[in-house]
Order: structure tokens, then sequence, then C-alpha cells
């Protein structure tokens, strides 16, 4: 085949190139990562989320707080999490349950991955999001004051969820309660905890116990 003959544009030609960079591109960007994440099994200790935590999700997602949280403790090559107290590298196997992923690119705010381990009071999530100056003091997250009802105190009943606050933010005489959107919201930061061993426990050989239980 001569030089010219070669680089001669046809519609034969034009089509068939077509259709073989769009086949290549198609392989690694969709056959490819589909067989790679096809295999993938939850971690045993990875629990799904409950119907309140769930709902939860849906308020996480609503809300943008994806915006400024992520969820993907990363590498020590690529940046201190380990130091910074955000946990172990995730591992694709901890999104099992997740869909929409919520991995995040932002980080104005701490990676929220494993913050019920950091974080495990309730209390202090209700008040946080109600009020996020009144637990760190100067911080630029906004407050979610609507997702709360601020109630005379005689009139709290005890199917009220109360708001404990710091005296200096709490006023006299009244209370500040859960509408069911933070109680759902809170439920789900608090199931974020993916401190447990991702792996299965490498059998050690000679233990035999070990060795038979893998097969
Ligand atoms: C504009 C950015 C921004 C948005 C939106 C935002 N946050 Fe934050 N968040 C921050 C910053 C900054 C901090 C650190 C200061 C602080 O503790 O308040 C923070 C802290 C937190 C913490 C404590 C983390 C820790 O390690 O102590 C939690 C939990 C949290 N945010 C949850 C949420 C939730 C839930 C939402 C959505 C309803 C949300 N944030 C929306 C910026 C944001």
């Amino acid at each position: 085949m001569s030089g010219k003959q070669l680089f001669e544009m046809d519609e034969k030609r034009l089509v068939i190139g077509a259709m073989v960079t769009l086949s290549l591109a198609t392989g690694v960007m969709v056959l490819m990562p589909y067989f790679f994440v096809k295999r993938i099994t939850p971690p045993k200790d990875l629990k799904p989320y409950t119907v309140l935590e769930a709902r939860g999700r849906e308020i996480y997602v609503a809300q943008g707080c994806v915006y400024c949280h992520s969820q993907q403790p990363r590498d020590a090559k690529q940046a201190p999490d380990a130091k910074r107290g955000w946990g172990r590298v995730s591992v694709a196997g901890d999104y099992f349950y997740d869909s929409p992923h919520l991995l995040g690119t932002m980080r104005t705010g701490p990676d929220l991955f494993n913050i019920a381990a950091r974080q495990p009071s309730k209390d202090w999530h209700l008040g946080h999001l109600y009020q996020p100056r009144a637990y760190t003091p100067g911080s630029i997250m906004p407050a979610y004051p609507f997702m709360f009802e601020v109630k005379k105190t005689q009139d709290v009943t005890k199917d009220d969820e109360v708001v404990n606050l710091p005296p200096e933010f709490a006023k006299a005489g009244e209370t500040v309660v859960t509408k069911a959107d933070a109680h759902a919201l809170v439920a789900y930061l608090l199931a974020l905890d993916h401190t447990y061993s991702p792996l299965p426990a490498i059998p050690v050989p000679g233990d035999e116990k070990n060795l038979s239980g893998d097969k």
C-alpha cells in the first residue's frame, strides 16, 4: 500500500476508524471498570443502612453536605489523612451499599467517612447541626436551624427529642427539639464508621485451623 493510499480518506475508512475508536473507548472506560468492580463484595463488618439511616443519607445529599465534606480517606502518599485522624484508606468494598456514592471532592470541612468513630455523641451532632459555632468557635459550616423546632420549655413532651445545647446557647424558657430530618441525618452520621478491617484475616502458615478455615 503506497503512502498516498494509506492516508487517503474515504467513507469506509472514516466509518471503520470511528467504530474502532468507539469500541476501544467503550472497552477501556465501560467494560474494564465493570469487570473490575463486578466481583467486589462488602467487607464482613460493613452493615447495610437501616431505613432511618438511608433517609438521613437522602437529607445529606439534599442539603449538599457533600460539597464541603469528602468520604474517602486517602493514602499517606496523597494526603496526611491518617495523621488527621480520618482513618485508614478506604477500599471499593466500603462503598458496597452506597448509591450514589458520596466520595466528594471538596474538603472545606473534615472527611466524614469515620465521623461516628471520631465523634459518637448524638447530642454533639444534633447541637452542631443546629449551631456549629456553639461547638467549634469560628466554624464556617452553615447552621441548619430549620431542621429543629424551638419550643417553650413547658410545651416539651416526652416524645420530643431534646437538643442539649451548651448553656450559653440555650435561651431561658426555650428548648430546641429535633424535627424528623435532623433525627434521620444524625442517625446516618452515626452510621459512618468504617474502622473495621476490610480484608479477611491472612492465614498463618502452620496454623492449621486458619488454613483449613480458608478453604
Ligand atoms: C460550607 C461548607 C460546609 C457545608 C455545606 C457543611 N459543612 Fe460540615 N463542616 C464544615 C467545616 C468548615 C467544619 C469544621 C468546623 C466545625 O466543626 O464546625 C465542619 C464540620 C462538620 C462535622 C464535624 C467533623 C469533625 O471531624 O469534627 C460534621 C459531623 C459535619 N460538619 C457535618 C455536616 C453535615 C451533615 C452537613 C450537611 C447538612 C454539613 N456538614 C455541611 C463545612 C461545611
